[in-house]
C-alpha cells in the first residue's frame, strides 16, 4: 500500500531549514580562453532584458566591455588595441556590447568599431565601475569582474585565493586543465590605474604561505599545522600594506617546511617542492621561498612575490631562478603575524623581474623605513669590495662574473678591492672577541643555534602541545630537515642562544664600523658596496639523493647579512649554456650576483639595479625557460 504523506509537511520542512545558497563565482570559457566570473559585483546598469539578445549568454551572463574613458567612437579601436597589448584578460570577445557614458540616446544603438567589429553601444550612467571586460548578469544588471585562469604548472601555489572587496580572502573555486596542478586566477589589468594612494593598483602578488591572510588557513609547509589550526582572522601587517596600496593577492605560495632549507628530493615529504622553470625544468628551486621564486621565474602573468629570508630563503630562490630578490635590512619591515624561524634574523622581502616595480613595492612594504631614489640621483659610495669573487674568466660563469665586475667598476668609477674577512679578522679582531679565534670557528654554530633554539621556543613547543591536546597525545609529522634542526637545538643548553646573540652583535658592530658604515649624506647612504657571487649556473638537479639532513653549521659569505642586519639583494647577471644531465641537450642556467650596502641603504641597491639596467649592464629577466623567455620544459 502506498502511503501518501501530505505535501504541505514536506514543504514546511524545507521552508524552515533556511538554506544558504552562496555563489563562489563561475568558470567559463570564452573563445577557448579559461575565465572566471567573480561573485562580487562591481556595480550595475539599467538595461532592457531583451536587449543584446544576439550576444553569447551563459547562465544569464553576457560578455561586455565598460569604457569610462572620454573617447569618441572613432577612437575606440585604438583604445582596445592598447588594452590587448597590456592585459591578458580583455579580448575582442567582450566587444559585442560597449557600455559607455556620454551616449545621448537612451536606448541601445549599433555601431561598427575598427574595420569589422559590429557592436552595441549601451549608455552608462554608473561612473564607479572601472573600465574593462565584464560579465553582465541580464536579470539584475550587475557587472561582474573577469579573471583569467592559469594552471600552476610549476606547483608554486599552496592555495590559490580570491581577494574579496573588503581585502579578506576565500578560496578561488576554479579549476582548469592541468596534471596535479592548482588553478590561479588573475583579474583584468584594465580595472586598475596606479595613483599616489594606490601605487600598486592591480599588481598581482603571491604570498609565501607563512604570512597570515584573513580567512585563510596557513600551511607553513606542514600538513598537520594546516589541519590543526583554524582560519586566520587577521592579515599580516606587511601584506595588508600591499593590499591597501591596491595590490591583488592571487594566492599563498609554497614554502619549504617552517621556512627551513630543504632540497627537492627527499626533504619535501609533506608537500611537493615547486618546479624551477629554468633550464631543463628539473633543477632544485632552492628554498625556503620556493613557490615565490619558481612562480616569478615562470609566469609573465604574475608580477611580484613576497618571500622571507632568514639565512638565504629569498636570495637562494632568486639566484637559481635568475630574478631580482631582496633580503631587507633587518627590522625595517614588520613581521607581525608571520611564522618565526629566528626573529633575530628573519626578514620579509620580494622576488621580482621588474626594477621599477621593485622600488615601488619596497616603498609600500617598508613605509617610511625605505628611502627611494625615484627621480633622484645616487652618489655611489667611493669604495667597492668583492668577497670570494673570481679573478679570472676561467669558466663560463666566471666570465660572466668578471665581465660584470669590469662594467660595474667602470660605471661606479671605483676599482674593486678584494675583502678577505678571515684575514681582516685575524689582523684586526673586534676587542670583544677572543683574539685567537678564527672568524669561521667563532661563527661555526651561530646560525644553527639561532634558528633551532628560537623556532623550538616560538613555534615547536606550542605546536606539539596543541597537537597533543587535540589528538590524544600524538606527535604531528615533521619533515626530516626541521626535525633534525630542532633536535640539534635541544642538544645545546639555553646559554648557547645567549652566546649566539652576543656573537652576532660582535660581528654586526665590527662590519658596520669597518666595512659597511652608514653615512650622513642621504644620496650616498653607505660607505661602500660589497658584492659576492651568487648562483653560478651549477646544475643541482632534483633527482639526486642527498646525505641525511643535519644542522646548518659553518660560516660563509651568505651569513654576513643575517648576522650584521645589512641589506643583501640579488641581481641576475645572465646564464651559461651547458649540457643538461636530464635532457642531454644544451640548456641555460642562471648566474647571479649579491649586492650589500650599509644597514638602511636598501633603496640605494635598487637604484643601482635601475641604473645598471638603464646603462645596459643588467637586463631584466623574462619568465620562462630562459632569462629571455621560452616555453618551460616539463
Ligand atoms: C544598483 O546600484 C545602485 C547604486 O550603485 C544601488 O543603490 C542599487 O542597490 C543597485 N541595484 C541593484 C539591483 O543591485
Ligand atoms: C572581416 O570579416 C570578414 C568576414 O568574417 C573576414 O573575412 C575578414 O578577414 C575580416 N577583416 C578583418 C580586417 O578582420
Ligand atoms: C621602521 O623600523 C623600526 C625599527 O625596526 C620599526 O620599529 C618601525 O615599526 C618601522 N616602521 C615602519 C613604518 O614599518
Ligand atoms: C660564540 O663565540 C665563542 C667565541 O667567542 C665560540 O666559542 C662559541 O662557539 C660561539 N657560540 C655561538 C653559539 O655562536
Amino acid at each position: 500500500m502506498v502511503v501518501l504523506r501530505p505535501a504541505v509537511c514536506l514543504l514546511g520542512a524545507i521552508a524552515s531549514a533556511a538554506a544558504q545558497l552562496v555563489s563562489t563565482g563561475m568558470s567559463v570559457t570564452l573563445d577557448n580562453v579559461d575565465l572566471f566570473i567573480s561573485p562580487y559585483s562591481s556595480g550595475n546598469v539599467t538595461i532592457k532584458r531583451k536587449a543584446l539578445s544576439s550576444l553569447p549568454i551563459i547562465n544569464g551572463f553576457r560578455p561586455v566591455t565598460v569604457v569610462q574613458e572620454a573617447v569618441a567612437q572613432s577612437e575606440l579601436s585604438a583604445l582596445f588595441s592598447d588594452w590587448v597589448s597590456k592585459d591578458d584578460v580583455f579580448s575582442d570577445a567582450f566587444l559585442g556590447a560597449i557600455l559607455m557614458p556620454g551616449t545621448k540616446t537612451c536606448g541601445v544603438t549599433e555601431a561598427t568599431i575598427g574595420l569589422n567589429t559590429s557592436t552595441f553601444i549601451v549608455p552608462l550612467k554608473n561612473k564607479d565601475v572601472p573600465s574593462g571586460p565584464y560579465f553582465l548578469e541580464m536579470a539584475t544588471g550587475q557587472l561582474f569582474p573577469v579573471y583569467r585562469l592559469y594552471s600552476d604548472i610549476t606547483d608554486s601555489f599552496s592555495q590559490p585565493l580570491l581577494q574579496k572587496p573588503d581585502g579578506t580572502f576565500q578560496p578561488l573555486s576554479a579549476h582548469v586543465s592541468g596534471a596535479s596542478a592548482m588553478t590561479v586566477g588573475v583579474p583584468s589589468r584594465i580595472y586598475y590605474t596606479p595613483t599616489e594612494d594606490k601605487p600598486l593598483a592591480g599588481v598581482r602578488v603571491g604570498i609565501k604561505d607563512i604570512y597570515a591572510l584573513a580567512g585563510v588557513k596557513q600551511t607553513n609547509g606542514n600538513r598537520a599545522w594546516y589541519r590543526l589550526y583554524p582560519e586566520n582572522t587577521v592579515t599580516a601587517v606587511s601584506v595588508q600594506r600591499l593590499i591597501d596600496a591596491g595590490a591583488v593577492i592571487v594566492g599563498a605560495q609554497k614554502p619549504s617546511q617552517f621556512a627551513n632549507g630543504e632540497s627537492a628530493t627527499a626533504d619535501w615529504v609533506d608537500f611537493g617542492s615547486p618546479w624551477n622553470p629554468r633550464g631543463d625544468g628539473y633543477q632544485d628551486p632552492s628554498s625556503s621561498s620556493s613557490g615565490a621564486g619558481a612562480s616569478i621565474g615562470a609566469y609573465e602573468w604574475l608580477d611580484l612575490a613576497l618571500g622571507s629570508d632568514t639565512g638565504g630563503s629569498i636570495r637562494g630562490p632568486a639566484g637559481v631562478q635568475g630574478i631580482f630578490g631582496s633580503r631587507p635590512s633587518h627590522g625595517l619591515v614588520p613581521l607581525d603575524n608571520v611564522m618565526p624561524l629566528s626573529p633575530a634574523l628573519d626578514t620579509a622581502g620580494f622576488l621580482v623581474r621588474d626594477v621599477a616595480l621593485w622600488d615601488t613595492a619596497n616603498q609600500v612594504l617598508y613605509g617610511s623605513n625605505y628611502t627611494s631614489f625615484a627621480g633622484k640621483k645616487a652618489k655611489y659610495p667611493p669604495k667597492l669590495y668583492t668577497m670570494g669573487y673570481p679573478a679570472a674568466a676561467n669558466s663560463d660563469a666566471n666570465a660572466i662574473f668578471v665581465d660584470f665586475l669590469g662594467k660595474l667598476t667602470e660605471f661606479l668609477g671605483t676599482p674593486a678591492t678584494p675583502l678577505v674577512l678571515a684575514d681582516e679578522w685575524a689582523a684586526n679582531p673586534p676587542a670583544d672577541a677572543p683574539g685567537d679565534v678564527a672568524i669561521s670557528s667563532m661563527y661555526y654554530l651561530t646560525y644553527a643555534i639561532l634558528i633551532a633554539k628560537q623556532q623550538v621556543a616560538l613555534l615547536r613547543d606550542s605546536f606539539y602541545a596543541d597537537y597533543a591536546a587535540a589528538y590524544d597525545g600524538r606527535l604531528p609529522f615533521i619533515n626530516p630537515v626541521p626535525l633534525s634542526r630542532w633536535a640539534f637545538g635541544d642538544s645545546y643548553p639555553d646559554s648557547a642562544l645567549t652566546d649566539a646573540l652576543r656573537n652576532k652583535t660582535i660581528l654586526m658592530d665590527w662590519i658596520s664600523t669597518n666595512y659597511l658604515t652608514p653615512v650622513e649624506d642621504e644620496a650616498q647612504c653607505s660607505s661602500s658596496i660589497v658584492i659576492y657571487p651568487g648562483n653560478s649556473g651549477r646544475q643541482n638537479p632534483r633527482n639526486q639523493y642527498n646525505a641525511k639532513p643535519g644542522a646548518p653549521v659553518g660560516f660563509g659569505t651568505s651569513r654576513i647579512s643575517p648576522f650584521t642586519e645589512v641589506p643583501d639583494f640579488v641581481f641576475p647577471l645572465g646564464e651559461i649554456s651547458a649540457k643538461s644531465g636530464i635532457t642531454g641537450h644544451a640548456e641555460q642556467f642562471p648566474v647571479a650576483v649579491n649586492v650589500m650596502a650599509a644597514k638602511g641603504c636598501d633603496g640605494l641597491i635598487v637604484k643601482l639595479a635601475q641604473d645598471l639596467v638603464e646603462a645596459g649592464i643588467l637586463t631584466p629577466p623574462k619568465a620562462g625557460r630562459t632569462l629571455t623567455g621560452g616555453e618551460i620544459l616539463i
